[in-house]
């Protein structure tokens, strides 16, 4: 049993294992239904049991389709219809149940504590299913995007990310530690990574191939891959006028789009003002094929955590 809370503690040979699956199994299901399973029936039987303490659109229904495709099934908590956010439960209890009841457990929360928590007292896998530190079955699922449509092993690529040290872009980091592909990161001064992620990359061998810059079209140069996001995550506690304003020369533009006319523009969804809809809607866009391919990432990832992946 393998817990998938962070990529940064995930050995990055699990990391490729799991992204050689979900392209085996993708490649088989061209003309399957949603529902229909894959060969073998791998998670028969099993229960996943998901929670979300913060809104989800796309992480629900793609763990719903990769459960569902593995022949297990979910079923979906409400933590305002909890005992523990309610009426004072312990997570060890929950977990406890939790347990007994359920294979595996997708937790999205406000609180990365809790994350480990609950792993503590599981004897089933937790999943993370976005925190406020980190985003990591989407970016692990965005790796599996990139070198679908570049055709190439990612550590041969450019990337770049303009927007909001959050919680994606410190996956994002963390994959570029792992799987050792440059990274420019395009944001104002006063949001760049904080100190644990700076620490993080200075002891790290592939620390130079992080590069931070707070002019976006010194970011974007050169670039493959240019990546969004929100300036105002969920529960972001700032002021968002003056945030915004702060990040208005950070816009992903058709005329910044210019200035590397071979990148994709990826954006994990949903998103803000922070890109221009003639961009979002351009043939450099891949958002839709990105959100998509949550599912079949995660379905190996969710074999990962059940020992069962091929
Ligand atoms: N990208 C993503 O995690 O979307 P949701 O918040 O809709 O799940
Ligand atoms: N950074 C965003 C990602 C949403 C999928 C948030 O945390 O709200």
């Amino acid at each position: 049993m393998k817990h998938f809370i962070n990529l940064k503690d995930i050995p990055a040979k699990d990391l490729r294992r799991i992204l050689i699956d979900a392209k085996k199994r993708k490649n088989v299901r061209k003309k399957l239904n949603n529902l229909d399973p894959d060969k073998g029936t791998p998670l028969k039987g099993k229960l996943l049991i998901q929670m979300f303490e913060k809104s989800s659109l796309r992480t629900r229904l793609s763990f719903f389709l990769a459960i569902s495709q593995l022949s297990g099934r979910t079923l979906t908590l409400r933590p305002d219809e909890l005992h523990l956010s309610k009426g004072g439960e312990s997570i060890e209890d929950t977990a406890k149940i939790l347990s007994n009841f359920g294979d595996a457990f997708m937790l999205r929360t406000d609180n990365d504590e809790k994350l480990e928590e609950f792993k503590k007292h599981l004897t089933i896998p937790i999943i993370n299913g976005l925190s406020p530190s980190s985003h990591p079955t989407q970016i692990l699922s965005d790796v599996f995007t990139v070198e679908e449509i570049k055709k190439k092993p990612i550590s041969k690529l450019n990337i770049t990310w303009i927007g909001d040290s959050n919680n994606v872009l410190n996956s994002l980091i963390a994959a570029s530690i792992k799987f050792s592909f440059k990274l420019k990161v395009g944001c104002p001064k006063k949001y760049q990574p904080n100190k644990s992620m700076m620490n993080y990359i200075k002891k790290n061998k592939n620390k130079n191939k992080i590069t931070i810059y707070n002019d976006p079209k010194k970011a974007v140069e050169g670039a493959d891959v240019i990546f969004s996001d929100k300036v105002i995550s969920m529960n972001d506690k700032v002021n968002k006028k003056r945030k915004l304003r702060d990040f208005k020369n950070f816009k992903i533009s058709k005329n910044l789009m210019k200035k590397c006319p071979r990148a994709i523009f990826l954006h994990c969804l949903p998103r803000g003002s922070e890109v221009d809809e003639n961009v979002f809607k351009s043939k450099q866009s891949k958002v839709w094929l990105q959100a998509s391919n949550r599912v079949h990432v995660q379905k190996s990832i969710l074999l990962y955590c059940f020992g069962k992946l091929r």
